[in-house]
């Protein structure tokens, strides 16, 4: 089993340093760089658009890294292009945000990326049932998107557990990803759940420590 992958999510970055913080985490060993998109709509914050996606793009390219955006965004099919354009390798929309979500996910290829779908913490796994078979990443939001810094919602473990027990009974290679509150002392219960890929934000921007001294201390903790 390869072992579990860390997505720095940029949303708790300096944004005066940003490429120095992006490379900072690259140079760390980070092979996936997490983009928090935000409309003021489907989510009460507004955060960034594909000027960002581009900006970090040569950096990511230059280390091989793969940049995962998360569109909190209504009606995200209008953005999937400009996105992909800017660099995104993959394109996370919300199942609350998409009535034809089958249509989005192929239009996500469509635009040459990688589709990946998520839901909010009320939403029941149910309602990924008949998509999980056509996308490359499932992300459980363990907070209630909008915001970084918040707290681990503790049901999202098995949340985690039960959706995982779903993409084995289907032979399914699909990233799991978790996304919110994720800090060194829970990873290790998270990854141990099944999912493959953690997001951290402020645990990995945030605080007194460097961006690689917050890397390590997560490797640790992961045991690896
Ligand atoms: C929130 C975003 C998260 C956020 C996580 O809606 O989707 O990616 O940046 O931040 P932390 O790790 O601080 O909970
Ligand atoms: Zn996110």
């Amino acid at each position: 089993m390869r072992p579990v992958r860390l997505a720095p999510s940029i949303l708790s970055a300096d944004f005066s340093r940003l490429g120095e913080q992006v490379e900072e985490a690259l140079d760390a060993g980070v092979e996936v760089i997490h983009v928090d998109v935000m409309d003021g709509h489907f989510v009460p914050n507004i955060t960034i658009g594909p000027l960002i996606v581009a900006a970090v793009r040569p950096i990511a390219r230059r280390y091989g890294a793969t940049i995962d955006v998360h569109l909190m965004i209504e009606q995200p099919e209008r953005y999937l292009a400009d996105f992909a354009r800017a660099g995104a390798d993959i394109l996370t929309v919300h199942v609350e945000t998409c009535p034809h979500l089958h249509r989005t996910v192929e239009a996500i290829r469509g635009v040459g990326a990688r589709p990946g779908v998520t839901l909010n913490p009320a939403t029941p796994l149910v309602a990924l049932e008949e998509i999980l078979p056509y996308v490359d990443l499932v992300l459980i939001m363990s907070i209630n998107p909008g915001f970084g810094g918040q707290s681990y919602i503790p049901t999202s473990t098995d949340k985690i557990r039960r959706l995982r027990a779903m993409l084995d009974a289907i032979g399914s290679a699909a990233e799991l990803e978790v996304d919110g509150g994720i800090k060194p002392d829970n990873a290790a219960e998270v990854a141990a759940a099944g999912a493959s890929l953690l997001v951290a934000g402020s645990a990995i921007f945030g605080g007194p420590r460097s961006v690689a001294e917050n890397i390590a201390v997560f490797r640790a903790a992961l045991g690896n």
